[in-house]
């Protein structure tokens, strides 16, 4: 049975990721400092998959660690989700962004030379593309960061670009996630954010489970049909299994360092989220209008034809399973 590292493996898109990697017959080694995550992701894939994965509390910059790791198991290719995404943090802290993502993944690769393995599945994001390119964004467009977050996922997929530049037998493929939403369709495994939420779905959760007054709608002003920004969407379980896809159609195939989009490809407009989530839930959703959102594009989704061609992965959920999904956890656990 092939052994991956995944870290980060209890968190939001870590957990269901590792659950459809259990469930595709792969051994799972978590390594998470649960700093935004909790222990009880890990006992649910458990209950999902039937199967306990290896479990270690850790940051990935503790290198004595990451090497126990590799002297314990056989691991055969890492995913490293592992890292810091708050945009408003990442302004405020900027350092504890480079500190953690950037020198986490250098940590990483360390390790990872240290113990001959060369496979890894970078989580990336959109936000690579910055606000110089019109939607539907190519891989091939030129890259750029708006803000510290974005730009330790610039910098993470600069170094792995030089790292396979400099050494032929490395494989990388970069994933740049749209945005992911949903849950597990057990109910058990969901998106759990510690604090105030900032991402649009968990402030909907919040506010249909009383937490929040209302949701504030950030912009009505847009050149949109209904002046509310476009995101690409993408159901969570979807988002796992491009990881299967990277791993079987990329890594196992070629080396060197290559950049996927993973996204369905269409954009919904956040009355368009909220309408879907109203169905789902049965229930009405207070909305307030409020000015924009600083940094927020009006419009962003995913050619999501590379991931088709060469990953043989495409996205099968809509947003109507994503809401469905996603109130089914928020209301069995009431998180
Ligand atoms: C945000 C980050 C992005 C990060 C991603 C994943 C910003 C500017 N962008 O993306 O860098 O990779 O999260 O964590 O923070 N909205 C509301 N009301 C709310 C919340 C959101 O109207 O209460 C709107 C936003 O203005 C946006 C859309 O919903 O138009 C989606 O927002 P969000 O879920 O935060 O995702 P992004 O902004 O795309």
């Amino acid at each position: 049975m092939r052994k991956l590292l995944v870290t980060g493996g209890a968190g939001f898109i870590g957990s269901h990721t590792c659950a459809a990697l259990t469930d595709a017959g792969f051994s799972v080694v978590i390594i998470d400092d649960l700093s935004n995550s909790s222990a009880d992701s890990i006992c649910r894939i458990k209950e999902i998959t039937g199967v306990e994965p290896f479990f270690y509390k850790a940051d990935i910059r503790d290198r004595e660690t990451l090497d126990r790791i590799f002297s314990e198991h056989s691991i055969d290719a890492v995913i490293h989700f592992a890292g810091l995404k708050s945009v408003a943090e990442s302004v405020a802290e900027p350092m504890k962004y480079y500190r953690n993502n950037v020198f986490g993944t250098m940590q990483l690769i360390d390790a990872m030379e240290n113990a001959g393995c060369k496979k890894l599945v970078f989580s990336s994001s959109a936000t690579v593309y910055g606000d110089m390119n019109t939607p539907p964004y190519t891989e091939d467009m030129r890259v750029g960061a708006v803000n510290p977050y974005g730009q330790t996922k610039l910098m993470i997929e600069q170094m792995l670009m030089d790292l396979c530049e400099s050494d032929t037998e490395w494989s990388v493929a970069a994933l740049r996630y749209f945005n992911p939403v949903g849950a597990h369709k057990s109910g058990l495994l969901g998106e759990a954010p510690f604090g105030t939420p900032s991402n649009l779905v968990p402030c909907i959760a919040d506010t249909l489970m009383g937490k929040q007054e209302y949701l504030s709608v950030y912009g009505n002003d847009y050149e949109t049909a209904d002046g509310t920004a476009i995101r690409d969407y993408i159901h969570i379980m979807d988002l796992a299994e491009g990881h299967i896809a990277a791993l079987r159609e990329y890594n196992d195939k070629y080396t060197g360092f290559r950049a996927f989009n993973l996204g369905t490809g269409c954009g919904s407009s956040v009355l368009e989220v909220i309408r879907e989530y109203e169905r789902a839930s049965g229930m009405k959703i207070p909305i307030v209008f409020k000015p924009r959102r600083q940094g927020d594009a009006a419009v962003s989704y995913a050619d999501a034809s590379r991931a088709e061609n060469e990953l043989h992965w495409k996205a099968n959920l809509g947003l109507s399973e994503m809401c469905l999904d996603s109130w089914r956890y928020v209301s069995q656990s009431n998180v």
